[in-house]
């Protein structure tokens, strides 16, 4: 088995998202997102399930981050509720009162961590929309970049002094094709155009959050986070090689060039015909120097030509083994993405945000998961970043998703991705063998 080495100072976190995890949908003042309400919506999301208790982390964080902190882990990513923070704010009337409430929750969270030791990793946006902001249009329209800029600057005005690592976006691809063009996410959306609009907006209101960021003075590191969808070719043929790469145009190119001050691929914009809606100054705003790559992997396909295709390419069954997604495990995949950022990035440090397995976990009689395959996947991907590392190429850290088991969107509490098992009839938490696999590892390369 290939050794794990890990430099001083990689940061060991785990990871969570607040309508995944926290609950409590009708306190502090909360107001609706756009996954309240896709979950109300028939068929939507497995067996009708919603966020409204989910793992109550909400009341149960002093005791969540208890167990993380005595796992021996040093951040925790955790996203920030836009509803919680702004109840009020619809596109008309502006950000309404900033809640108490909401910022009390988070502000104590972090003084949790830190009086652990640890430190916060807070992602402004992990798909939570208003639903009061998706009732004109959401991201596909205009709008929706002064409406995020305004919420990022109360988070920077309200939590500054206690955030030590700003993520703007959570996986905008996401954000923009499955819940504009797939309509598998909130809001449920089939519509390319939206869908083409609300990558343009995702982009340009991340770069206007960094910029609002700058003009601060707060000095804690600022990034976003990708899933980039590096799918291999199926073959050699030149037709398969030229889908595979007008796939990663569609589904990553679109956020990470322009991110990265190239603009937008012309696989999309002229042979695609995709027509971002760019205003002047728009793309030099996205391009605002960023300080760190949050990079979420979890799976690669391959890829081949289809004529038949919306776009020419088509995802090819492959041969790895699985997770409870139907998610093959491609380490190899994993390696790749990452040299291919790396060559892309110009030496921006990278953070692997999320990185994870879903299994079928059930306790045995006496409250322990036996997770293996959940811990060789790990350290297969872990066994990447180590040797990427001694390369030379920046990998700082290394958050694990998930620390519970949680909604998982379209799946409800169907699928199980924490290293520490909820039972979601009585909120009791049981750390999986690979949560202990985590604690000794960072016991023994952890500094
Ligand atoms: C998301 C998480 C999600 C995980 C597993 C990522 O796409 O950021 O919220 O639970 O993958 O699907």
């Amino acid at each position: 088995m290939e050794k794990l080495e890990f430099p001083d100072g990689f940061v060991w976190g785990a990871a969570t998202a607040s309508f995944q995890v926290e609950g409590a949908a009708h306190e502090g003042g909360r107001s609706e997102s756009i996954w309240d309400v896709f979950c109300r919506r028939p068929g939507a999301v497995y067996a009708g399930e919603n966020g409204d208790v989910a793992c109550d982390h909400y009341h149960r964080y002093k005791e969540d981050i208890a167990l993380m902190a005595e796992l021996g882990f040093q951040s925790y990513r955790f996203s920030i509720a836009w509803p919680r923070i702004l109840p009020g704010m619809t596109p008309d009337a502006g950000t309404g009162a900033v809640s108490k409430e909401g910022v009390a929750y988070y502000r104590s969270l972090c003084e949790e961590l830190h009086a652990r030791g640890m430190s916060a990793t807070a992602t402004i946006y992990h798909w939570d929309l208003p639903q009061a902001l998706q009732d004109r249009g959401g991201w596909a329209e205009r709008f929706i970049v002064d409406a995020f800029e305004a919420y990022a600057q109360v988070c920077f005005a309200e939590l500054g002094d206690m955030v030590d690592r700003w993520i703007t976006l959570n996986e905008p691809y996401c954000s923009a094709w499955l819940g504009y063009d797939e309509g598998v996410h909130a809001p449920g959306i089939r519509d390319l155009d939206q869908a083409v609009r609300a990558v343009h907006h995702l982009n340009l209101a991340h770069g206007r959050a960094v910029r609002a960021y700058r003009q601060t003075g707060l000095a804690a590191p600022i990034g976003i986070t990708w899933n980039p969808q590096t799918p291999r070719s199926a073959t050699a043929r030149e037709a398969d090689r030229k889908a595979a790469l007008t796939a990663r145009a569609v589904e990553t190119d679109v956020f990470i060039y322009p991110v990265l001050g190239r603009g937008y691929p012309e696989i999309v914009t002229k042979e695609l015909g995709f027509s971002f809606p760019v205003k002047d100054g728009d793309m030099d705003i996205i391009a605002e120097k960023i300080d760190f790559i949050g990079v979420n992997y979890y799976t690669e396909n391959p890829v081949a030509f289809d004529p038949a295709a919306r776009f020419k390419y088509r995802v090819q069954p492959s041969w790895e083994d699985v997770s409870a997604m139907g998610w093959y495990t491609v380490p190899e995949g994993f390696e790749r993405q990452l040299r291919w950022l790396a060559s892309l990035s110009g030496g921006i440090p990278l953070f692997i945000t999320e990185n994870g397995y879903a299994r079928d976990d059930r306790p045995d009689p006496s409250g322990r998961v036996h997770d293996r395959e959940r811990i060789d996947y790990t350290r297969r991907h872990l066994a990447v970043c180590s040797r990427l590392i001694r390369e030379g190429i920046a990998i700082k850290g290394y958050y694990a998703w998930s620390f519970l088991d949680n909604f998982e969107w379209a799946y409800g509490y169907s699928k199980r991705f924490g290293i520490v098992y909820v039972d979601y009839a009585t909120q009791k938490r049981y750390p999986k063998d690979s949560a202990y696999f985590f604690r000794d590892l960072i016991a023994l390369t952890g500094a």
